[in-house]
């Protein structure tokens, strides 16, 4: 993560244009991630409503059918590499010689990228029937029909001035002077988490772009293993996903062995001639680390393909380039789709879950509780779990317990995987919303009140039963997985970690508390809210022991903006004035 910097700075003063937040203007700018047509969709998005409260849930739709729907647009759709001038017009006439186009969008990333959805799949097919495999002069090219192309112009001296920059879609999280602008102009607390999460959470374009490198990916694997399926998982499909997340995907080969009932009749069996092998997890490794080597070799924009094999989740880890994801990508890993089914369904109950969590993921990424590395650093996945947790202890509930969403399942709804029950009600008109009022500036304030004085030591977080529980065992931080029940998903995270996040959450809570009090003074330049919390802490700067004669609020942030000024200064003239702030992983 990049230091505090320069990016806090240049809002710091931008903050000391404005007034306060009691004289801040109706007007905020409006993020411009791309096309009107884009903004609309994004408007059409049914996890993107950031209204605080219980929502209308008659436009919501089941995770199972978002999978589908977004699998099977995927399918119809192509990327495509132009180059950096290009008329759109051309373009898309050019390519509606294969069939009717319905939606494309560009994107720039080592270039410009077009991603174009066909109406119908067949388009496909002509379309690859019209590509030639491109003659190296040196090297050979290993022919591989995908739907990954590289457009070129017949006569590039023929461009006229209709062959243009093209406006392309935003693919990254705001810059933190950009985020700390907004934060500042934001009316209120609610109005700034309110305000990240639109920021923060993922495009229609980025949705779309998952899935089709999903696809792509398919159409690798299914060389190996015709009727396969690859699907996306985690923070891509959860709706908890920032801008700039990994790309987490499995490998499905469960289609291909499921018995059809067609023509199955009579007093025979018919089963395929197979390979044993003396274990799931040896079968699991040599099907990554064939398909590892197949993107290695033959997967267009898939480079630095690691087959991290003996991990507890056997993976193949690899970039795609075009499309600038990290991926991971495992087989067998249906309880994690279910876990990320269960956190759309937390995250689509009520509208204040994903503005919460989205805080506290920046929040936690700010003050580097988390990191892209595996370590002993808590999760991003953990940290969701103890919001849903956190939710479901408020009077009345925001969120309802594992146990009773298992209740009101039905038997369509029944789920066991490798022996762990995982059904719950999977349509959420089922679900009564909560009576709970309270605001965001509230919840965030008490989520780090809650988990500033919870007694880690003895107790465990568990959403299933939505109460605390005695500790299983002595890791530092549990939290019970919430299908494999015996297992805890922060065994990781070690006891200097833990405290870290429970120093850094007590600091979060005062600041919030002193702020109330006292609020900054409308001539003040200070951060507040939750820009405030995403300055450095005191707690990283001073001894804990010393907390006790604390000065007021007001007068500590000051002296940290002077620290961090002084600093960024000298930095600046030795990094080339480039050191940002990420808050993003
Ligand atoms: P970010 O990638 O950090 O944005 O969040 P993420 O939710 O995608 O987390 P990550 O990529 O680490 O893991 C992907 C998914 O795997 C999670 O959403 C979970 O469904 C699942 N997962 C991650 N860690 C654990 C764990 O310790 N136990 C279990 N059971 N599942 C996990
Ligand atoms: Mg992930």
């Amino acid at each position: 993560m990049a230091v505090r910097g320069v990016g806090r700075l240049t809002c710091v003063s931008l903050c000391a244009q404005r007034n306060s937040r009691f004289q801040r203007p109706a007007l905020r700018p409006l993020s411009c991630p791309g096309t009107v047509a884009a903004d609309l969709r994004r408007e059409e998005q049914p996890s993107g409503s950031t209204e605080t409260g219980s929502e209308d849930k008659s436009s919501k739709k089941r995770f199972s059918e978002v999978q589908k729907e977004r699998r099977e647009q995927a399918q119809r759709t192509v990327l495509i590499h132009c180059p950096n001038k290009i008329s759109e017009k051309k373009f898309l006439k050019y390519l509606s010689q294969h069939g009717p186009i319905n939606n494309h969008f560009f994107y720039e990333s080592f270039g410009l990228y077009a991603v174009v959805e066909f109406c119908q799949k067949e388009s496909i097919h002509s379309l690859q029937n019209g590509t030639h495999t491109p003659s190296m002069v040196t090297e050979a090219a290993i022919p591989f029909r995908s739907r990954f192309f590289n457009l070129k112009p017949k006569n590039p001296s023929n461009q006229t001035s209709e062959w243009s920059h093209i406006q392309s879609s935003n693919q990254l999280p705001p810059s933190s002077k950009k985020l700390f602008e907004l934060l500042c102009y934001a009316e209120s607390i609610d109005d700034q988490l309110n305000t990240l999460l639109k920021e923060f959470q993922l495009t229609e374009e980025n949705t779309r772009l998952r899935y089709l490198t999903c696809s792509l990916i398919e159409d690798i694997a299914a060389a190996y293993f015709p009727g396969c399926t690859v699907r996306p998982f985690g923070s891509s499909v959860n709706t908890f996903g920032k801008l700039g997340c990994d790309l987490d995907m499995f490998l499905d080969l469960d289609e291909i062995g499921k018995i059809s009932t067609h023509k199955n009749i009579g007093n025979f069996l018919m089963e395929f001639q197979v390979k044993n092998v003396p274990s799931e997890r040896i079968a699991t490794q040599k099907i990554l680390s064939v398909i590892g080597e197949c993107l290695d070799h033959f997967g267009p924009g898939c480079v630095g393909v690691q087959k991290i094999l003996n991990a507890r989740c056997p993976l193949v880890r690899f970039s795609h380039q075009a499309s600038g994801f990290q991926c991971d990508l495992t087989t067998n890993n249906r309880i994690a789709l279910k876990s990320s089914e269960l956190l759309y369904m937390y995250g689509a109950l009520d509208s204040r879950v994903r503005a919460l969590v989205f805080s506290v993921r920046c929040w936690a990424r700010a003050h580097s509780l988390t990191t892209s590395i595996p370590g002993a650093w808590i999760t991003n996945f953990s940290l969701t779990v103890m919001v849903i947790f956190f939710l479901q202890q408020r009077s009345p509930p925001i969120l309802p317990t594992l146990d009773s969403l298992k209740i009101l399942a039905d038997a369509g709804d029944k789920c066991i995987i490798e022996g762990n029950n995982c059904t719950f009600v999977r349509d959420l008109n089922k679900i009564k919303p909560s009576g709970n009022t309270e605001t965001l500036e509230l919840l965030l304030k008490e989520f780090f009140e809650y988990f500033g004085n919870f007694a880690f030591n003895k107790n465990s977080i568990n959403i299933r039963q939505g109460r605390e529980q005695n500790k299983p065992d002595s890791s530092p931080l549990h939290i019970q997985n919430p299908f494999e029940t015996s297992l805890n998903i922060s065994k990781n995270v070690s006891q200097s970690q833990l405290q870290k996040f429970v120093d850094l959450a007590r600091e979060s809570a005062w600041i919030l508390q002193e702020e109330d009090k006292d609020g900054p003074s409308p001539s003040s330049n200070q951060p507040w809210g939750l820009a405030a919390l995403l300055l450095p802490s005191v707690a990283n700067m001073k001894p804990l022991a010393k907390k006790k004669n604390k000065r007021p609020a007001s007068e500590r942030i000051k002296s940290l903006l002077d620290s961090i000024k002084s600093n960024s200064t000298e930095n600046s003239t030795s990094t080339n004035g480039k050191r940002t702030v990420s808050t993003h992983t």
